[in-house]
């Protein structure tokens, strides 16, 4: 696919103010820092559209991004940032699971998992709970560019066979770097395929 265009659409806290829910739409969900605004950057090869950072908390709203004019990617904030407060964990888990079993045109979660680590409780915990609530999704392993190729298929295998022990199958995976932009074309292709059936 050919990214045409993609422009900042909208932020919001509230689920009642997102855009109508009428064009396809994608969602990047994952831990903290684990790369999820830098692969939508990469994805659309537009530096700075979504905001990255170093510190773990950087996406606090589900940003809403029009990309070719007719469907959107969107940005939300990560899960298990430790230093958060108790409180706003339980406003962001309100927040997103409302968002995330409500959204009529949602298509797909991508749940992004960083590929340097071993299965993480919560990550398993995560797509556990996608799996309950029926919403489709895939698996994104990041940050690929900082280790070999063995090392990554070993935590790819590693995490699959994690989730083996929850579900029957295990949907399809992507191994992504926004730096070298391994695992573009392949999931953009995804993308394509849901968007025009
Ligand atoms: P929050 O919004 O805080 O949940 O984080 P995020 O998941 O959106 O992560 P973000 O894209 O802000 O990236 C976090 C850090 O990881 C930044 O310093 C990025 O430059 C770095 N990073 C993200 N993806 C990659 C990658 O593929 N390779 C490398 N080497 N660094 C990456
Ligand atoms: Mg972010």
């Amino acid at each position: 696919m050919i990214i045409k265009s993609a422009e900042f659409q909208c932020s919001n806290t509230r689920t009642d103010k997102l855009p109508p829910p009428v064009l396809p739409e994608y969602a990047f969900i994952g831990r903290s820092n684990v790369g999820k605004s830098s692969l939508i950057n990469m994805l659309v090869q537009k530096k700075g559209l979504a905001k990255t950072s170093q510190t773990p908390g950087k996406t606090q709203l589900i940003n809403h991004f029009l990309i070719n004019e007719n469907w959107h990617l969107v940005d939300l904030p990560g899960y298990g940032y430790a230093k958060t407060s108790r409180s706003n964990r339980a406003d962001w888990q309100k927040f997103i699971s409302f968002y995330l079993r409500n959204r009529e045109n949602l298509q797909c979660v991508f749940v992004l998992i960083d590929s340097r680590l071993e299965p993480q409780k919560i990550d398993i915990e995560f797509c556990s709970w996608l799996g309950e609530n029926g919403l489709p999704f895939q698996l994104i392993f990041t940050k690929a560019d900082k280790q070999s190729r063995v090392k990554t298929d070993q935590a790819v295998a590693k995490f699959r066979k994690a989730l083996l022990e929850i579900f029957e199958e295990v949907p399809q995976h992507y191994i992504t770097s926004s730096e070298t932009q391994d695992g573009r074309e392949e999931i953009l292709h995804f993308i394509q395929g849901l968007n025009s059936t």
